[in-house]
């Protein structure tokens, strides 16, 4: 599939699921690595207490240096802490000195303008410079304040490093006064998805530009059947992966993230269509009854090319 935006490294990789870890447990590291998830972010935000940060990030190290995450086909993604907080230099200036080859990208919470980004991207490239990194350290962000989602026009195209767009349901929640403690998911409240205009938005942001959108978490890992409902609804508007909080919403997620085979063969079917169409000197023809034309040959290319790049990810996307 083409690469809609060169960046080094390149933006598009399959990033389905990524399963969130917390760092601050060390014990569930082996088992995210075994998983089907195609990222693996170790936390050292949210799901970190305040006490716990310098653990959280001793934790990191540790693991990115004695395991081969990549090795066993995983990106790894480090969420650090938002740049108003003082944990923040700190994890990215020690995590990257000493596991920096290790790491696929680092995650930015709480983005509100393109300075967060500005900082983060100018950090790490002192830091791959003084350690003589050869591979330039991709930046994730996660849209989840009314700020961030004010400015993420900007904020998508802040640097050649981004590759994708996070949304953060719980903090966007919060930010934005909603009136529920839930993290993702419906309100029995409001008629419909109250999440739809940021997650529009940011797909909006994303294609835009040739990043990755990739939708938030959902709380209540119980609830099997809400839970593939949000995918579905993701999926259906863009969105290329979405988070994992628990194991078993992975398989949920790979699954509704990639195209079925009858998906695949009804768009091979209009490109088929469409090829026999030009040869008759039409723009448009009609398959089952429905109209299909030049429109109709984009969206299937996506269909198809996403099945084959995603054919192709098997192993190690570094
Ligand atoms: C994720 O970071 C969220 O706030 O939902
Ligand atoms: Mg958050």
């Amino acid at each position: 599939m083409t690469a809609p935006k060169q960046t080094n490294p390149p933006a598009f990789r399959a990033e389905r699921c990524l399963l969130s870890v917390p760092a601050i447990k060390p014990i569930l590291f082996e088992k995210a690595l075994s998983s089907e998830a195609d990222s693996i972010m170790l936390d050292c935000e949210d799901s970190v207490a305040e006490g716990e940060k310098s653990r959280a990030r001793k934790n990191v190290i540790n693991a990115l240096t004695a395991i081969d995450w990549h090795d066993r086909g995983k990106n790894i993604v480090v969420r650090i802490n938002s740049v108003d907080t003082h944990f923040m230099y700190r994890d990215l200036v020690d995590i990257v000195e000493h596991a920096g080859s290790a790491i696929h990208s680092v995650m930015l919470p709480k983005v509100d303008s393109v300075s967060d980004v500005y900082m983060v991207e100018k950090l790490l490239a002192q830091i791959e410079s003084a350690k003589g990194l050869k591979r330039a350290i991709a930046i994730e962000v996660i849209i989840e304040t009314a700020a961030g989602a004010q400015n993420m026009q900007t904020i998508a195209s802040a640097s050649a490093r981004l590759e994708a767009l996070h949304f953060g349901a719980g903090d966007f929640a919060a930010s934005c006064g909603a009136r529920t403690v839930d993290i993702g998911g419906l309100n029995a409240d409001f008629p419909g998805d109250p999440w739809h205009p940021i997650m529009q938005s940011i797909v909006i942001a994303c294609r835009a530009n040739g990043l990755r959108p990739i939708d938030s978490a959902y709380g209540d890992y119980k609830d099997k059947r809400g839970f593939i409902a949000a995918t579905k609804r993701a999926a259906a508007l863009g969105f290329s992966g979405k988070w994992a909080i628990h194991p078993d919403q992975i398989a949920i997620v790979n699954e509704v993230m990639t195209p079925t085979q009858d998906e695949v063969a009804s768009a091979k079917a209009v490109l088929d269509a469409m090829a026999l169409a030009a040869k008759e000197g039409a723009g448009a023809t009609s398959i089952g009854g429905k109209m299909v034309d030049v429109a109709s040959i984009k969206m299937a290319k996506n269909i198809v090319e996403l099945d084959a790049f995603l054919r192709t990810q098997e192993t190690s996307v570094l």
